[in-house]
């Protein structure tokens, strides 16, 4: 057992799991998509892994970019504010106009991150919109919002892994799991 794995109480999905539920994803948008050339848009740094996991499921033209967005800093709880890029089509090196867009996210929580995001591209009149999300943790929601495409529903637990972290750790991790409370109450 690694270092880091040996801070994990419990595994949620399997490496095979994850592999899996992302292939259908991918399929599914290939045949939404298939007339039309997506563009999606990672929401850094936790959707890494699973955009270049997605990516390759999906097999119609599609284009790539990333955007920093967070409301977590280096905590377990979100801080209720959203730090974002100020000029997004700067930071995504391409125009949102006249594009079908897919945000690629990891965790779908509050919302309060994925409201703000949509909300700043629908300014630059896409001409469609959808979210995709690694995981669903509905119960903490405090604004209505709903994913277009989801992988996995998830508890109210601190998850880790597929790119997903705890203060910038775990990001490595195969699987996605949920780490010892004694690693975050230290
Ligand atoms: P909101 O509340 O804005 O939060 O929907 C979404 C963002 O919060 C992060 N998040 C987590 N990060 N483990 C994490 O490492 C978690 O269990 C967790 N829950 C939410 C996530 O980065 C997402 O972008
Ligand atoms: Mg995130």
């Amino acid at each position: 057992m690694s270092k880091i794995d040996e801070n994990i109480g419990r595994v949620l999905f399997s490496e095979e799991q994850i592999r899996n539920r992302v292939l259908e994803i991918g399929k599914r948008i290939s045949e939404d998509y298939k007339d039309k050339e997506p563009l999606m848009i990672g929401i850094l740094k936790g959707s890494a892994v699973f955009m270049s996991d997605l990516l390759r499921a999906i097999d119609i033209p599609c284009r790539i970019a990333f955007l920093t967005a967070r409301s977590y800093g280096l905590n377990t709880t979100s801080s209720g504010k959203v730090n974002m890029d100020e000029d997004i089509e700067r930071a995504l090196g391409t125009k949102v106009e006249g594009e079908h867009i897919i945000i690629v996210e990891d965790i779908l929580d509050t919302a309060l991150t994925l409201s703000t995001v949509c909300e700043k591209i629908r300014e630059l009149k896409p001409a469609s919109l959808k979210v995709c999300t690694l995981m669903d943790k509905q119960v903490q929601r405090s604004i209505d919002f709903k994913a277009d495409y989801k992988c996995f529903d998830v508890e109210n637990e601190f998850v880790v892994g597929y790119g997903v972290d705890y203060a910038e750790n775990y990001r490595n991790l195969p699987y996605i799991g949920v780490l010892k409370p004694e690693i975050y109450s230290k």
